[in-house]
């Protein structure tokens, strides 16, 4: 992906710092056979409308199940939310009665998954599956005379930059290629209006420039609809590219929050200089080199600060207790001992 791709996002974004979404000290477990896993340890995290925000760390860090907590379509009878609030639009989800979490999944926040051939149904047509979002989308919505759901239909296809929509309506899943899908898939989630769109790692299972090409899809819709969006991403360039602020996370724990561009000037985090170590150097200046060890396991998670395993900086008060974040000026927030708090 080239500096150029996308628009600056740091300046270009409608962001009146009125907040949409405001996730507060979320704790989520899993039920597993060898006891309860708990992945989620207090996340917090806000968007602003018209806001673009990165969510960025390692497979296994708890981003998905973030997320899904957002839609409550986290695994019924397996997966116990123990405590916090997910204020959307100032009213908390976790607390909303069916007819009000419909209502948000209709018109306010929908998902684009990472693998969009798992996301489509293989046995209806394109077509079949927009109409049944659109008809979902707009139930109990007045004033529908005189809507056409094909022509709502072609016009999302359309905006995706998929040529022939009429012909992709009525084709299957499987006689379409990944790109073709996950670009079906971002048509989908925005076929009706919505506030929020929360894309988990689009186009990460395609070959880079079809996932540059999807990324740059998302981002000019995003912008040209008004919406806010949360991109979740295992790489910190994808991040940068695409995102007003950044929080990155670690087993479950959010450890540094920032403005993308103060973010990249200033990292803090050890976790955080640690990926951006692990980038490779195009320049060729040897290898990257990565972070020592592994995520821990959420059966028995490390006593205090998380990722003290694998910290170069590890200090006695990090075994024992856990960092919170903190205010370094300017938004910027780091969870460690090493700027305060001990
Ligand atoms: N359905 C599940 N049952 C048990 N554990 C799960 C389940 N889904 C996720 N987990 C646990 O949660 C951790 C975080 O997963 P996930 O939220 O998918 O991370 P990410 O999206 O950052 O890769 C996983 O490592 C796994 O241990
Ligand atoms: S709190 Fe301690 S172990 Fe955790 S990142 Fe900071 S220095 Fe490393
Ligand atoms: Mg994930």
């Amino acid at each position: 992906m080239t500096n150029n791709t996308f628009s600056n996002a740091a300046t270009s974004t409608v962001n009146n710092g009125e907040s949409i979404l405001d996730i507060r000290d979320l704790r989520v477990w899993y039920k597993t056979y060898g006891g309860h896993v708990k992945v989620l340890d207090g996340v917090n995290l806000h968007v602003n409308k018209g806001e673009k925000v990165g969510l960025v760390g390692e497979a296994g860090c708890g981003k998905t199940t973030t997320m899904k907590a957002v839609l409550r379509i986290l695994p019924h009878g397996r997966a116990i939310v123990k405590s916090g609030e997910i204020l959307f639009q100032g009213r908390d989800i976790l607390q909303m009665k069916d007819k009000d979490l419909q209502n948000v999944r209709r018109s306010g926040i929908s998902m684009i998954f990472q693998e969009p051939t798992a996301a489509l149904n293989p046995v209806f047509t394109i077509g079949t599956q927009m109409l049944d979002i659109i008809k979902f989308s707009l139930a109990g919505k007045k004033n529908k005379v005189g809507i056409n759901y094909r022509d709502m239909a072609l016009k999302a296809i359309r905006e995706v930059f998929i040529p022939d929509p009429e012909r992709i309506l009525d084709c299957y899943p499987n006689q379409l290629s990944g790109g073709m899908k996950q670009r079906v898939c971002i048509a989908m989630s925005m076929v009706t209006p919505r506030e929020l769109i929360i894309a988990d790692e689009p186009g990460t299972s395609l070959d880079v420039t079809i996932q540059d090409q999807v990324h740059r899809i998302l981002h000019k819709l995003v912008d040209k609809k008004g919406m806010s969006l949360i991109m979740i991403t295992h790489s910190l360039g994808v991040a940068r590219e695409m995102t007003d602020r950044i929080y990155v996370m670690y087993a479950g724990n959010i450890v540094e929050a920032s403005r993308t561009r103060d973010l990249f000037e200033r990292p803090r985090h050890p976790y955080t200089l640690g990926l951006l170590a692990s980038v490779p150097k195009l320049t060729g200046h040897g290898m990257a080199e990565g972070i020592y060890g592994y995520i821990p396991s959420y059966l028995r998670p490390p006593a205090g600060c998380r990722f003290h395993p694998r910290c170069p900086n590890v200090m006695d008060i990090c075994k024992e207790q856990k960092p919170e974040l903190m205010d370094q000026g300017l938004g910027h927030k780091v969870a460690c001992f090493l700027y305060g708090g001990n």
